[in-house]
């Protein structure tokens, strides 16, 4: 698809934006109310990061958002990574049946990865029959078109996408923070770790042309942004496909110049793709973060084959002691999945050792959930819940045990932090994060948000710092 193209796309979304922003204005000098929606989002950072882009299309249109379910509009970005994402969904779903009950006028959109299993779409048509619209993945810019449809023929109105090689730029985005912002280096996935749902539903991978990428820090950072998360399913493999190749830290050696930005985070990087190169670029980074996101998956060497994850067990350990060789301080973070098809209790010792060796800062924990289509869930060698139930738990007491410990690095010490919201439990505090990601709480005031501060790290509470701002 060339560029073109794309330009064309945007501006056609512009024009279903501008015709229904003038619908609405005169609604509203009718009425007098704004019509609201509601935007419930599932998932991970590159659903939140979608869900920016699909408000700032209906906040465009003369949306007003609301935090209630008795929205105008509600909207569903699903995920689809383990059942019980799922599950939460149509949890969520007969709810809001219910309501529309009441609210016949109500419109009901379903999007993000659940919508692209058709499957799923069998199964809303046939027992959520009150949903308006269902698009997907790839074509979240066309929302004001969808609605369009929707709004001009009283039908359910359906675009899905199986894949695509569009990337459609310069569409409107409402940002959650004012101070820091997710950033699409690439979409999609091409790895097929044999569990992963991912590729499936998120399509082939397609990295963003870096000029687009500095053009929008370089404007956030105008707009008050201190802090990016650059986003993809694999960072590491980053520009390998564009044009002119670049490699990721040729990237973030770019992203470093702008001004007015001074953190950047990242994720995620898959063990298998990261360079030596990015090490040396992270090392001597000012503003790179002192954090590296690299999932484990399995600590045994068997199983990562099966899984298709293309390293072992001694070359993660091997890349952890050149990441820690250059970084000693860097805080190492890390997902694991359980009972995968055909584990043993040795597989499931190996990932222990790792654990153990490792000290990862924190991890996410996860048992093995069979997603239909890929190849792990045609395995016959499927383990029972109960065998990966006790084995989850003592994996997580495991991690547990390292993470309190990785909570004692910097007390005592002056950190920087960037202040994100006053507590929620005190609100004579405010909450901030230390480059590692780990929170600080502190005495402080609203003025302070958005600010990166310096800090006195009194005392670990186990997960989170307590700290004195020094002046
Ligand atoms: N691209 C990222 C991961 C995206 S999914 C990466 O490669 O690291 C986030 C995490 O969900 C994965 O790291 C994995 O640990 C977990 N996950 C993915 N599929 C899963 C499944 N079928 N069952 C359980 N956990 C799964
Ligand atoms: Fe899934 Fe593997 Fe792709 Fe991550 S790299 S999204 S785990 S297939
Ligand atoms: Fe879920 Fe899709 Fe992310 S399946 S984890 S929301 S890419």
């Amino acid at each position: 698809m060339d560029l073109s193209t794309n330009e064309f796309e945007a501006a056609k979304q512009l024009q279903f934006i501008n015709k229904l922003k003038a619908q609405f204005e005169m609604d509203y000098e009718k009425t007098g109310v704004r019509k609201t929606y509601h935007i419930e989002t599932f998932g991970c950072q590159m659903n939140a990061r979608d869900s920016e882009k699909i408000s700032g299309i209906l906040k465009q249109i003369g949306y007003e958002e609301t935090d209630s379910e008795e929205a105008d509009f509600i909207i569903f970005n699903t995920c689809t990574v383990r059942e019980n994402a799922n599950n939460k969904v149509y949890g969520r779903l007969g709810n809001l049946g219910k309501l529309k009950k009441n609210k016949p006028d109500m419109i009901i959109a379903l999007c993000g990865c659940m919508m692209q299993e058709p499957t799923v779409v069998e199964k809303i048509k046939q027992s959520y029959s009150f949903v308006d619209i269902i698009f997907g993945t790839h074509n979240i810019f066309k929302l004001a078109e969808l609605l369009n449809t929707r709004l001009e023929s009283d039908r359910l109105v359906i675009d899905l996408w199986k894949d695509t090689d569009m990337i459609v730029e310069n569409l409107p985005s409402d940002r959650k923070y004012p101070f820091k912002a997710g950033v699409n280096i690439m979409f999609g996935c091409n790895n097929f770790c044999s569990y992963c749902i991912v590729p499936y539903v998120r399509g082939r991978e397609r990295s963003r042309n870096p000029e687009d990428i500095i053009a929008e820090i370089t404007e956030l950072a105008k707009d008050g942004v201190v802090e990016i998360m650059l986003l993809g399913q694999n960072v590491n493999s980053y520009g390998k496909n564009l044009p002119n190749p670049i490699t990721f830290a040729q990237l973030l050696t770019e992203i470093e110049q702008i001004n007015g930005i001074e953190r950047i985070r990242f994720m995620t990087s898959h063990p298998k793709d990261l360079s030596d190169e990015l090490i040396e670029v992270m090392s001597k980074s000012e503003k790179i973060c002192d954090h590296l996101h690299l999932p484990l998956q399995s600590g045994s060497s068997r199983l990562l084959k099966i899984m298709n994850r293309q390293y072992t067990k001694e070359g993660y350990l091997d890349l952890v002691e050149r990441i820690r060789a250059k970084m000693p301080h860097i805080s190492l973070t890390t997902d694991i999945i359980v009972g995968f098809p055909g584990e043993t209790e040795e597989d499931f010792e190996e990932t222990l050792d790792v654990v153990r060796k490792v000290k990862f800062d924190s991890a996410f924990t996860f048992i093995y959930s069979r997603r239909t289509g890929t190849p792990a869930a045609s395995m016959e060698n499927q383990i029972e819940e109960s065998v990966a139930k006790e084995r989850f738990d003592r994996l997580l007491k495991e991690v547990q045990a390292n993470q309190k410990m990785a909570v004692t690095k910097e007390e005592k010490t002056v950190q920087k932090v960037l202040v994100e919201e006053i507590n929620r439990q005190d609100t004579s505090l405010v909450t901030g994060r230390l480059s590692n990601n780990i929170l600080v709480h502190f005495k402080g005031d609203s003025s302070l948000i958005g600010k990166i501060v310096d800090v006195y790290l009194d005392e670990n509470k186990g997960f989170y710092y307590i700290g004195t701002l020094v002046k």
